[in-house]
Formats: C-alpha cells, sequence, structure tokens
C-alpha cells in the first residue's frame, strides 16, 4: 500500500513556518556516504545530525549505506535483520555472492536504519573493478591509494546493493539514491551506466581540487572564473546541526562555567611550576578540525597570535591567553612531561585532602571536649614534610611543553615550524600561550578527558579563519552552544552568517575579510579582533554569549532541512515525472530575512566594554536577566520574512532544468 508523506517544519522564532505537500508514495531513500557511522570530518556532522529529520519524513523507507569498520559498529551500531523484505533478500543475495553486508540501526537520535558495507572483504574484485572503470569511464586509479581504492569497492559495491533491490522488489520501485562527496560518488556513475532505475543526488562538500590548490601556491579565488565547470541542477544546501533547547534560558552559560573549570584543571597541571598568571583572568581559544595548516587558517592564527602576544605585553595586560590547536597529526602517544603534569597537580590536589582530613579530625576532636584549638599544634611535622615534597615535585627546569604528544615528524611539523619561528615558547613572559594537542578530543583521554562538545563550551572563542572552507562546522557548533567565534568570508558558514545577520559581530560572529584583503592585512583584522576580545569585560562575554545563543534557529535542521526536501523532490519529479510532480520555485518569494542589530547595547565588543557604569566583578555576573529583556525585544524587531523556500519551492539559486539533480 503507497504509504503518503509529508512533512511540517514548525515556526522558530520568527522564521518562517514552512510546509511542504508532497506525496513520497512508496519511494525509498538511499543516502551513501563514507562517513555513515564512520567519524572523518564534517560529513559525519551533516550524516549523523540531519538523520532525525529525515527519519521523521521517510520513516521505515530510509536507509544510510556506509563502511562497515568493527571498531564503530561496536560502539554506535545494533545489527538487526534487515526489516524491508526486498532489501532484505538483496543483502541475503549478495552475501551469498561473496560480500559482507550488514544491517541495523544506529543509535543516534532518529535511529535511522543502516546497511553497512565489509569493502575489504571484497577486495578480490579490486583488479576486475578498476577495469571496468577504466573501459567504461576512462578513469584510471592509482594502484597503492587507500583512500582511492577504497572508494572503487565502496562504489561498486553500493551501485551493486541498489541494482538487487531493484531487481528484488514487486512492484517497479521509486528509488531514491542520494550519494555524498567522491568517496561515494562512482556509485552514481555505475547506476547511470547501468541505467538502474533509480533518481540520484550527488551532493559534495568540498572538491579535491579545491583543497589542493588552496593549499598549493595557487591564487585560488582570483582565477575562478578560468576554472571551467559543468553545472547541471543545483541546490545549495547550508549544513544544520540539531539545536539542544534548555528548559533554563541560562543553562548553557553554567555549563560554560562548569567547563572551563575542568580545562582550568588541565592548565594547572599543564603549566605545573609555573602558573604565575590569574587563571580567572585567562581566555581560553581554539582551533580545531583536519589537519590542513593553510586551508584551515592555522598559519594566519599562529601569526596573530604572536601579534595578540606583543599587543598585550606592550599594554601590560593582565589577561592571559591559552590557544588551544586541536587538529590529528601522526604521533605516538602523549609525552611524558605533559602526563607528568597532571600527575604531579593531582598529587598537590591530593596532599592538599590528606592535610585537610587530619586538620579536620584535630579540630572535631578539640571542638568535642569544648577547647578551641590551637592553631599551631593542627599541622604536624609530616604534614610538613609531605606539603614540601609535594611543592618540590613541582619545580621543572623546561618551560611547559607546547605539544601534548611525541609527533612522529616534529622536526617539519607545520605548527611546530611555526611556533618555532614566531618564538610563542610558552614562557613566563608571554602572555599568549600555546598548547598543540595532536589528536581529536575524548572524554576518555587520561591527559584531557573531555569530548569535543563540554571542551568548546568551556572555552571563549573559536577561531576558524580557513581560507578554503565550504561550510565549516566548527564555528556553527560554537553558535548553538553560544560560545563566540571567528570565521571568514571565504567560509560558506561565515557568507550564510554575513547574508542573514546586520550586525554579526555583535552576536559575536566575527567574520574576517580574506577574499579582498591580502594574507598580512587579515592577518592584522584578526588581531584586532583578538586584542578587543581580551578586553572585554567578564560581563560584555556573558551578554555576548547570551546572543550567540540565540542564532541557533537558524543553524537549525527544523529550519535548514527543507534545502535537502526540495532536492530529494526535484530529483523524484525529474526520474519518475508519471509519479511525482514538484513546482518548481517562484523568484519573486526570495526576500531576505536578516536578523537586526541587538536592541540595546553597543555593537561591537569594543565599544560595549564601558557602555554602563563601571561595575565590580561580583555585579558583572547579575546582568544576564537584563539580556533576557533584550531577547524579547530582538524577537519583536525582527520583521521581515524568510529568505527560505516558500510552499512553492526553494528560494536559494538552481538552475532549471537541468540533468538528474546532480552536479
Ligand atoms: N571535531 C570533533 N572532535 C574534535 C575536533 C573536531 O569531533 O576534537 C569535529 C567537529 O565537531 C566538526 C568536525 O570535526 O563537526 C569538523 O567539521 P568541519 O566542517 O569544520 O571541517 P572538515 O573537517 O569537514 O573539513
Ligand atoms: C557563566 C556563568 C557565570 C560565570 C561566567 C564566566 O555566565 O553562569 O557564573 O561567571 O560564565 O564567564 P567567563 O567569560 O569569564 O568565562
Ligand atoms: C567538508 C568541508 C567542510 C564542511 C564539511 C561538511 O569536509 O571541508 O567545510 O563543513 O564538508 O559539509
Amino acid at each position: 500500500m503507497p504509504l503518503a508523506r509529508s512533512l511540517s517544519i514548525t515556526s522558530l522564532s520568527g522564521l518562517e513556518e514552512w510546509d511542504e505537500e508532497f506525496d513520497l508514495e512508496d519511494a525509498v531513500l538511499f543516502e551513501i556516504a563514507w562517513e555513515v557511522a564512520n567519524k572523518v570530518g564534517g560529513i559525519y556532522t551533516v550524516i549523523q545530525t540531519k538523520a532525525r529529520l529525515t527519519a521523521e519524513e521517510w520513516g521505515e523507507n530510509y536507509f544510510l549505506v556506509g563502511p562497515y569498520v568493527e571498531s564503530n559498529v561496536r560502539t554506535q551500531v545494533e545489527l538487526i535483520e534487515p526489516t524491508n523484505p526486498a532489501l532484505k533478500r538483496a543483502i541475503d543475495k549478495m552475501n551469498s555472492s561473496g560480500c559482507k553486508v550488514y544491517f541495523g540501526r544506529w543509535l543516534i537520535e532518529g535511529s535511522p536504519y543502516v546497511v553497512l558495507i565489509d569493502v575489504a572483504f571484497t577486495a578480490w574484485n579490486l583488479d576486475k573493478w578498476k577495469k571496468e572503470l577504466w573501459d567504461n569511464f576512462s578513469i584510471g586509479v592509482p594502484w597503492f591509494d587507500r583512500e582511492a581504492n577504497d572508494a572503487v569497492l565502496f562504489g561498486f559495491l553500493t551501485a551493486w546493493l541498489l541494482g538487487e533491490y531493484a531487481a528484488q522488489c514487486e512492484e517497479p520501485p521509486h528509488i531514491l539514491a542520494h550519494f555524498h562527496e567522491w568517496l561515494a560518488g562512482l556509485g552514481l556513475a555505475l547506476c547511470r551506466q547501468r541505467q538502474l532505475p533509480v533518481a540520484t543526488i550527488f551532493t559534495t562538500h568540498a572538491t579535491l581540487l579545491g583543497r589542493y590548490l588552496c593549499a598549493g601556491s595557487v591564487d585560488f579565488y582570483n582565477n575562478l572564473a578560468d576554472v571551467s565547470v559543468s553545472v547541471c541542477l543545483y541546490i545549495i544546501t547550508p549544513n544544520g546541526l540539531n539545536v539542544k533547547k534548555f528548559s533554563a534560558m541560562h543553562e548553557f552559560q553554567n555549563l560554560h562555567a562548569q567547563s572551563k573549570n575542568r580545562i582550568q584543571e588541565f592548565i594547572r597541571g599543564h603549566f605545573y611550576g609555573h602558573l604565575d598568571f590569574n587563571l580567572d583572568k585567562c581566555l581560553f581559544l581554539f582551533i580545531a578540525g583536519r589537519y590542513e595548516f593553510s586551508n584551515k587558517g592555522a598559519d594566519i592564527f599562529l601569526e596573530a597570535l604572536a601579534r595578540l602576544n606583543y599587543l598585550l605585553r606592550v599594554n601590560h595586560s593582565d589577561v592571559t591567553v591559552v590557544a588551544f590547536f586541536i587538529m590529528p597529526a601522526r604521533t605516538n602517544n602523549f609525552n611524558v612531561e605533559t602526563l607528568k603534569g597532571q600527575a604531579v597537580r593531582k598529587q598537590l590536589w591530593d596532599t592538599a585532602q590528606t592535610v585537610k582530613e587530619r586538620f579536620g579530625k584535630k579540630l572535631y576532636e578539640s571542638l568535642l571536649v569544648g577547647q578551641l584549638p590551637d592553631v599551631s599544634k593542627m599541622l604536624s611535622k609530616d604534614d610538613f614534610t609531605m606539603m614540601k615534597r609535594a611543592i618540590f615535585a613541582t619545580q621543572r627546569q623546561c618551560q611547559p611543553p607546547i605539544c601534548t604528544h611525541n609527533m612522529l615528524e616534529d622536526s617539519n611539523d607545520p605548527i611546530l615550524t611555526c611556533i618555532r619561528r614566531i618564538g610563542l615558547f610558552n614562557s613566563s613572559a608571554d602572555r599568549v600561550k600555546v598548547i598543540f594537542h595532536p589528536e581529536f578530543l575524548s572524554s576518555t583521554s587520561p591527559l584531557l578527558p573531555m569530548d569535543y562538545e563540554e571542551f568548546v563550551r568551556g572555552c571563549h572563542l573559536g577561531v576558524f579563519p580557513s581560507y578554503y572552507e565550504p561550510w565549516g562546522y566548527t564555528p556553527a557548533e560554537c553558535t548553538v552552544m553560544g560560545i563566540p567565534s571567528i570565521s571568514t568570508n571565504l567560509s560558506g558558514f561565515g557568507c550564510f552568517m554575513e547574508e542573514h545577520i546586520a550586525d554579526p559581530s555583535a552576536y559575536g560572529i566575527y567574520i574576517l575579510d580574506r577574499r579582498y584583503r591580502g594574507v598580512d592585512e587579515s592577518c592584522n583584522q584578526l588581531t584586532s579582533y583578538l586584542f578587543q576580545f581580551c578586553q572585554q569585560s567578564r560581563r560584555a562575554r556573558i551578554i555576548q554569549r547570551n546572543r550567540t545563543e540565540r542564532l541557533s534557529d537558524l543553524l537549525d535542521w527544523r529550519y535548514l532541512g527543507r534545502y535537502y526536501i526540495s532536492a530529494r523532490h526535484m530529483a523524484l519529479a525529474k526520474a519518475f515525472p508519471d509519479t511525482y510532480f514538484y513546482q518548481p520555485h517562484d523568484s519573486d518569494t526570495a526576500q531576505g530575512f536578516r536578523y537586526p542589530r541587538p536592541a540595546s547595547v553597543p555593537p561591537s565588543p569594543s565599544l560595549s566594554r564601558h557602555s554602563s557604569p563601571r561595575q565590580s566583578e561580583a555585579e558583572e555576573d547579575d546582568d544576564r536577566y537584563d539580556e533576557d529583556a533584550e531577547a524579547e525585544k530582538d524577537r519583536l524587531n525582527i520583521r521581515q520574512p524568510l529568505t527560505l523556500p516558500s510552499k512553492k519551492g526553494p528560494a536559494l539559486p538552481y538552475t532549471l532544468p537541468g540533468a538528474n539533480g546532480e552536479k
């Protein structure tokens, strides 16, 4: 029996409601990506966060397809029998023909079904499939390129799965196959070549070509006009997130304070023996992501930190900045000095606890017999010896380490090489300290036991001055957690925010100009953002975090999911015109939605510093409730309608009509 499904996306604080009346009939959606239940970078975040909304729309007919990786399956997937009879027959058939295909539920929000393919198990086919690729598409694949080999295997296996599924259906099926990124792209080419009855979509998240050209010496953006590309029907699909709403409005501020305490504990250990700065006046900045030194902007961040260090020193600032670099590189474990730091801190804590207990016991005994204690006898000789020994352990001959791990390529690592050149060595005189953690964060780490989300919450500012960044999840994630960030007008996120917010920096969204300025000028702009940020009072930071968090709705899949929905409906209508009809958009509906400037307070942090009479630090924390009133004013202020697709269809650019929903 055909299923009639349609989706209504509800209104989010002023953003227009959107109803999509599109009967999906009996269509089945396969969404295929190398990062299904397999974390590599931002594509995993797209798939994982979008699953809930897609599952709501497609229900039992939604299947994610990815690679089988045992360690991932053990922690993220519940293997079960296939629920759909035709799919069960298709999987059984493949498994009896020398493949290993698994079916399960991915244990994330929305609990979507996953089909996981063990590509290594079918590696015996590699040469045959490479030859087929060469014969049919003139695509040659290098012999020892693991990534390319995996892409070949994954592509052929997914095309096999789709073909087998179509063959097992009793009625002619309406299959929609959505492929993400080149690692899954071969499957799409094979569907077309084999003329499978499949509507197709391809989402590109970044091009390899773009990555390599940008990382090299090509002036990419000024030569874009000379690049020849042929693009068919396309929609730009901004990346969303699942926004968590707390019942108490300021819960995210409390979470910031809790996570910050944990980062401070780590700092106490890391800088043992050199804790000559005030932790309460210490700001935590960070950059995180795949280790592409210049594409991710780690180069200009380091340069700007060196300039910031100088500015803070000459201005005798009492602020200390700790800048974290979280970028995975090749290592062989944590280094001894870093682990020792945490051990020394723990020892000091234990010593303090032991002495406190003994002290407490004596105090108690004295009170029991009705006497005030003799303070000179409260600590014994042993107590003093133990405390002295603990203090001696904090002596150290070297500076606190820059890198937390033993790097395999220490001497030519780009971050370390740059640090050596600019001389940011965590010395006592430096107001800017640097910590390079060349591994993604994990709550099971013996060094910094926090997951990435907790860590971000505890920081003050995310810095992502990317040169090549089609979207960039990291600043978006900061935004929904209420943490200000710096991105650029060369990143999808930066451009999107620039388009939708009248004064982004007032909301803690700093957008660096890397498009129209030279590197040195961009670096100066970055330095000035950082310096302004360091001059804010605590109260200004709290207010700014409230404003940042208020933008969350703009990044919610409940709002941004509509672009994907439109793309799917267009592809179905294109491939199966007798069954589906899609009304193309009316360009007249495109209207600019913009968050207005915040109602009450000056636009930029440097100005907001002393906008009200100077307050004590304690009073500074109490101003959050004024902010609620300000938030309400802002909401009332939002009068313009949303830019995004109305019932008539998507308003973002796409060309009509073209090929099959593909790029
Ligand atoms: N990330 C993570 N752990 C870390 C650092 C980063 O899980 O310790 C994630 C982060 O949450 C984000 C992704 O890595 O979702 C990076 O995505 P982005 O789009 O910024 O860049 P990409 O790596 O895809 O180029
Ligand atoms: C949150 C907490 C406050 C705390 C503040 C610290 O707002 O609710 O109690 O004082 O964070 O802010 P800071 O920017 O100094 O880390
Ligand atoms: C790619 C891009 C990144 C984007 C991610 C998810 O990895 O480099 O900018 O956020 O895909 O779309």
